[in-house]
């Protein structure tokens, strides 16, 4: 572990960190097509988006695509195993190229005139075209996103690159936006982890809202009844109470899960150390991703507004890649996706309830209590990012 996440690694109870007078954000940011506009452009256009994980495309003409902000991406892995971000755009007329959300291609055709890409984005296929002066295939690759990679997963970003002699715009380089979790979760092997499941969530509320619900327990005693027997709902630390990262760990019992039977339900990730064998960590990463690591699996959610008062959830469990081949009934990933689906679904209903009181005229911005130091982090971090 390097100095700055030793630095990062001191847990504060969750009341300790709470700034007096915090109250929820007005109206507006929860109904407005402006607003909604708004943080398109500046946050999902501009910042590190999360699309996967590197397991969803293991070999290479595997490919899923993505809408970030108003582009289509596709993220592609090419035939010497590097991972490519695409838009989904044709150099000929500009017609949609890839028309499902995931598949496995040789090459990259368009459906129109059949022009072809290569992997790596190469035009290398264009009938007819070389009855055309002048017309060169080298000068008509596919346009590249800006794609990298942190703990396995893949992030997007849209933004222009940053003016090197002034260091200004633009869009920060990823390793510099995740230096303050360098090395944080390496216990927890991300990178080599698999999803065992995925769902799909239509939720009817604004995409805050998840956020904010997601980053507190004080609702847990009477919207989670099963999940407060598992982890006291008061047992919340966070080493990350301001910025763009926020999150710290809950109490479970040593040996036990989030999990229908309590237990847990998987080979352990990794060579977990001390007490984080009796803590589940839960880190939201701006802008779209939640981060929940369990010791026998990690759950992760993307967070994708579709609208002021509709957000698109997709959620995976990840286990160990050697979870599923071990002989002792050890596995049973869905003792843990039961759980989670569950607990999933009281608090989308929460938030759906909460986006209905706002919308409505009696809605004013209300206190936060110190138990929802986070939530109230959280909206600074968003209040800061729409001001840039
Ligand atoms: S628009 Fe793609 S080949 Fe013509
Ligand atoms: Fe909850």
């Amino acid at each position: 572990m390097n100095k700055t996440a030793q630095a990062a690694s001191v847990f504060r109870k969750t009341a300790d960190t709470f700034a007096a007078g915090a109250k929820t954000l007005p109206q507006q940011y929860f109904v407005s097509e402006k607003i909604f506009k708004e943080e398109q452009t500046k946050l999902f256009a501009r910042q590190w988006v999360l699309v996967g994980h590197q397991s969803q495309i293991a070999n290479a003409g595997n490919y899923f695509t993505a809408q970030v902000a108003s582009e289509s991406v596709i993220v592609v892995r090419d035939q010497r195993s590097s991972i490519r971000g695409f838009y989904n755009v044709c150099r000929h007329r500009g017609t949609r190229l890839c028309q499902d959300s995931s598949g496995q291609v040789r090459a990259i055709q368009c459906p129109y005139h059949s022009w072809t890409y290569a992997l790596d984005g190469r035009l290398i296929g264009a009938p007819h075209m070389d009855e055309v002066p002048g017309f060169d295939k080298a000068n008509y690759s596919l346009r590249p996103v800006k794609l990298a990679l942190w703990e396995g997963f893949i992030f997007v970003n849209l933004a222009p690159a940053r003016n090197a002699s002034t260091e200004r715009g633009g869009y920060m380089p990823l390793e510099e936006w995740f230096a303050p979790l360098a090395g944080k979760f390496a216990h927890w092997n991300l990178p080599v982890l698999r999803s065992a499941k995925r769902i799909e969530y239509d939720v009817r509320a604004n995409w805050k809202l998840i956020f904010e619900n997601y980053s507190e327990c004080y609702h847990c005693p009477g919207v989670h009844p099963a999940l407060s027997k598992l982890t006291p709902y008061d047992s919340a630390e966070n080493d990350l109470s301001e910025g763009p990262f926020l999150g710290g760990f809950m109490r479970i019992g040593k040996g036990k899960s989030l999990s229908m039977s309590g237990n847990a339900c998987a080979l352990p990730l990794g060579n977990l150390q001390g007490e984080n064998h009796s803590r589940v960590f839960y880190y939201s990463i701006f802008p779209n991703m939640l981060l929940s690591l369990h010791p026998d699996y990690v759950m992760v959610h993307q967070i994708w507004p579709m609208s002021p008062e509709w957000t698109c959830i997709l959620c995976d469990w990840f286990f160990h890649p050697e979870a599923a081949g071990v002989s002792d009934n050890s596995y049973n990933p869905d003792d843990a996706i039961e759980f989670w689906d569950m607990t999933n679904r009281q608090d989308w209903h929460v938030c759906e309830l909460s986006q209905q009181g706002i919308a409505s005229s009696a809605y004013k911005p209300g206190p936060y209590s110190a138990r929802e130091s986070i939530p109230a982090a959280w909206d600074r971090e968003y209040l800061r990012s729409m001001k840039d």
